[in-house]
């Protein structure tokens, strides 16, 4: 559905860690562009008691130490002196009646006859109560949407019922349930790719394309956010979001149309058509990891149950064999594997071709093709193929592989960096919801998330563990050994 942009943005959660760093920056680099609507208000909510003024005074400084260092600091800090004049803040404590209906007041006071896009930015457990209190106060009309952060519950049955009683309050098509990893540059250029390009698409298919590997690996350990990640652990942080996400575009069929409807429809079958990793697979398609203390980029740094404080066996690596059983991916196996305090920060797609089906170049190997997308730490796109060397050999022609590589970032110069949330802002407040995430993906992702972590608990099989700066247990490289293949890394 076509919307007027929003003219009043309300943070919920604004003073919090992901506001000062993503959010409001974000916001900064759209007013830097003219992306944000003239008229657009931001109205920040938090817990803590303060004014509007002392609210800008800290939003100024923590977000000018994210910006230090960029290019161009004079237009960034135009940018922030102008973002901060559209910025007002009032307290709101989620858990009092009456703090919520004063917020609620100021908002339907401050609304106008503008649109209005809510952002949910605090802990999970808030985003009933919130909702609610929004649809009491009539703020859940057809001018208003929401959009909601990770996680939506934290299995199959909690998302269903959170998903259903904010399906009380606003209709789906209000709903924008963010996934940041579909704010990014290089995985929305996945679609450009695929779609974008007519030599991808015949070949992307099981008849030539062996094996797919996505990895998600993070330098980081559990940064300030204990109590949340030992209750999630990989599997759901990571997997049932961002890499079923990155599966998801990868493996879907080309939608008819950039549309929420027709992108989400194809996503949707994906998972669908996801094979359970029950009880019969589990052993031999999925390992879990847990880091002890180590060494990253010649740091020592402490394990995972040291950094906690305590005994636990949450894991903070996973890798796993999945198969899509349709026609297109029948029989390839696509293997996902992410993980904390890892040799290196990689966001990585890997698409092994098959063999040549005849060589006529005797003994000398022809190493089938690969197509390597990477998009994190650079946007970085390079195909392997076979070359000839160059020279004369009394044993034929010796052939070795060569890359085309394409480094975004040159073949771009002029662009900027974005982070993912200003896309995220941008297509919200303009009332676009294709990269955002619908209620039955986030509900498919989860069962299928869910067999996983209940039948590993069935079974008691615990995380093994991996000294820091490795690539995960041994276990995993028997993942993909086993059926002949060797992990990329
Ligand atoms: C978040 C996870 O969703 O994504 C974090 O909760 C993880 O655990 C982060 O570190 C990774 O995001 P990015 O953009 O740094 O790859």
């Amino acid at each position: 559905m076509t919307m007027q942009p929003a003219s009043l943005l309300v943070i919920f959660g604004a003073t919090g860690d992901l506001s000062r760093r993503m959010l409001l920056p974000a916001l900064v680099g759209l007013e830097r562009d003219g992306l944000l609507p003239e008229r657009l208000r931001i109205l920040g909510g938090a817990r803590s008691e303060m004014s509007s003024e002392s609210f800008r005074d800290s939003i100024s400084q923590s977000v000018e130490a994210e910006l230090e260092g960029l290019p161009d600091s004079g237009q960034w800090s135009k940018a922030l002196h102008s973002l901060l004049q559209r910025l007002d803040y009032h307290p709101v404590d989620l858990s009092s009646e009456q703090s919520l209906n004063e917020f609620t007041a100021t908002i339907a006071e401050r609304r106008g006859d503008g649109n209005v896009l809510f952002h949910l930015s605090t802990a999970p457990d808030w985003y009933t109560t919130a909702c609610e209190a929004l649809a009491d106060a009539g703020l859940n009309d057809s001018r208003c949407r929401i959009m909601l952060e990770k996680p939506i519950g934290d299995s199959l049955d909690s998302s269903r019922q959170i998903n259903r009683r904010i399906g009380q309050a606003f209709r789906e098509w209000q709903i924008f349930r963010v996934d940041h990893y579909l704010g990014k540059e290089g995985v929305q250029n996945l679609l450009a790719l695929r779609f974008g390009n007519a030599m991808f698409e015949p070949l992307w298919n099981s008849r030539h394309i062996e094996q797919v590997q996505i990895t998600v690996a993070e330098t980081v350990g559990l940064e300030d956010r204990a109590g949340y990640y030992d209750q999630y652990g990989a599997l759901r942080d990571m997997v049932q979001n961002h890499l079923l996400q990155l599966v998801c575009l990868t493996a879907m069929e080309p939608p008819a149309c950039f549309d929420p409807t027709a992108v989400r429809n194809e996503k949707l079958k994906v998972l669908n058509s996801l094979r359970p990793i029950d009880s019969e697979y589990l052993e031999s398609c999925s390992v879990t990891g847990q880091y002890t203390s180590g060494a990253i980029n010649g740091s020592v740094v402490p394990g995972y149950q040291d950094e906690l404080g305590r005994e636990s066996h949450s894991e903070t690596f996973v890798a796993l064999r999945a198969h899509i059983d349709n026609w297109r991916w029948s029989g390839v196996p696509f293997y996902l594997r992410t993980g904390k305090r890892l040799p290196r920060r990689l966001t990585e797609i890997f698409i092994r071709f098959r063999p040549v089906p005849h060589s006529i170049f005797g003994a000398t190997p022809v190493r089938p093709n690969a197509l390597i997308i990477q998009l994190q730490p650079e946007e970085h796109i390079s195909l392997s193929l076979m070359n000839k060397e160059p020279g004369l050999d009394h044993q034929g022609a010796r052939l070795s592989p060569v890359t085309l590589d394409l480094d975004r970032h040159s073949a771009f110069e002029q662009t900027r960096r974005r982070i993912a949330y200003e896309r995220l802002y941008f297509d919200a407040i303009n009332g676009n919801g294709t990269l955002f995430v619908g209620r039955d993906e986030v509900e498919a992702a989860w069962q299928w998330v869910d067999a996983i972590i209940d039948g590993r608990q069935r079974l008691a099989l615990r995380p093994r563990t991996y000294p820091a700066g490795t690539w995960g247990p041994a276990a995993a490289i028997a993942l993909t050994e086993r059926h002949g293949h060797s992990w990329r890394d």
